[in-house]
């Protein structure tokens, strides 16, 4: 595997490959790899000839008192991980390659960036993933690029991207990986001390408590979220939302009717928490 830092060189790699025939996937990540990134690694690995994982924590999807500084980063257990993964490149640039002083272009994709975590977080969030994803598409130019479920808001933000500017890009979802107790597995778990880390499983037994009942066929919202949210109180967890959408447009809904995320929020002790189930109704 090589560990590239310049867009010059990522951009020579995958012309040679292209040149013999190659297809290329690209996994974007920010590093502090855990089994939810190699799972998306190991899918780029068994599809494509050519595995780029680009390692950057882009400092414009974090707001002003969000973690940038404290972010877990460590290189070279991720190298050695991502090369056990089956992954050809590490693009790990530093910030200034990324942007270079005058960089001045923002994307900001509408709607479905209002809610959920581009409520809770700020619009600066998903336009500064909406920026670096477009940015790593131009970089490596991939046929399919992967993303993980747990971020289901950012996978939808991601394929509008590709649809609303023409990217010749396929966008590929992967199931959310879990701990073995079913917290969500995530770079921010290491916040987590024993209590929270006990804490957190609520999340995903809140969001299985309204899928349990979904199953048994409650269609109405608030009966759906109310079982999860009684999970949360319990635990002593007062989520940042806890809602019920389209899991298409996001749009609120009041019934369940075909496929509806339901994704929660939640501060944890150190750390802030996403997760969510699709539910359906059939
Ligand atoms: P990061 O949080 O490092 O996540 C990289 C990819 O791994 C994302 O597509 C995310 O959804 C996926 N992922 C994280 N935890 C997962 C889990 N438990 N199971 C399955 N997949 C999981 O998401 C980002 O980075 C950034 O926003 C990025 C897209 C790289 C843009 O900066």
């Amino acid at each position: 595997m090589r560990i590239i830092r310049t867009i010059a060189e990522v951009r020579d790699a995958v012309r040679d490959a292209k040149g013999q025939g190659k297809t290329i996937g690209l996994v974007p990540t920010m590093g502090a790899f855990h089994a939810g990134h190699l799972s998306l690694m190991k899918q780029a690995s068994a599809n494509n000839d050519l595995v780029v994982v680009s390692l950057f924590v882009n400092p414009i999807q974090f707001g002003a008192n969000e973690d940038l500084s404290s972010y877990p980063r460590d290189e070279l257990r991720d190298a050695q991980l991502a090369e056990q993964s089956g992954v050809d490149i590490l693009f790990a640039p530093e910030p200034a390659e990324i942007y270079p002083d005058g960089f001045a272009t923002t994307i900001h994709i509408g709607g479905i960036t209002d809610v959920l975590d581009g409520a809770s977080r700020g619009a600066h969030h998903f336009d500064g993933v909406a920026t670096v994803v477009a940015k790593l598409f131009g970089i490596v130019a991939p046929d399919v690029a992967y993303f993980g479920q747990k971020d289901a808001q950012q996978v939808l933000v991601v394929r509008r991207l590709v649809r609303d500017l023409n990217l010749d890009v396929r966008i590929e979802a992967c199931p959310i990986v879990r701990e073995a107790d079913g917290l969500a597995m995530s770079s921010r778990n290491v916040y987590l001390d024993a209590d929270a880390r006990a804490q957190a499983t609520a999340l995903n037994r809140a969001l299985d408590a309204a899928q349990t009942l979904a199953e048994t066929g409650e269609r109405d919202a608030d009966a759906l979220t109310a079982a999860a949210r009684t999970i949360l109180t319990a635990a002593g967890i007062t989520p940042e939302y806890l809602e019920l959408r389209d899991a298409e447009t996001l749009q609120p809904v009041t019934r369940l009717d075909g496929e509806g995320l339901l994704a929660v929020a939640a501060r944890v002790g150190a750390a802030r928490l996403i997760d969510n189930h699709i539910l359906r109704s059939a």
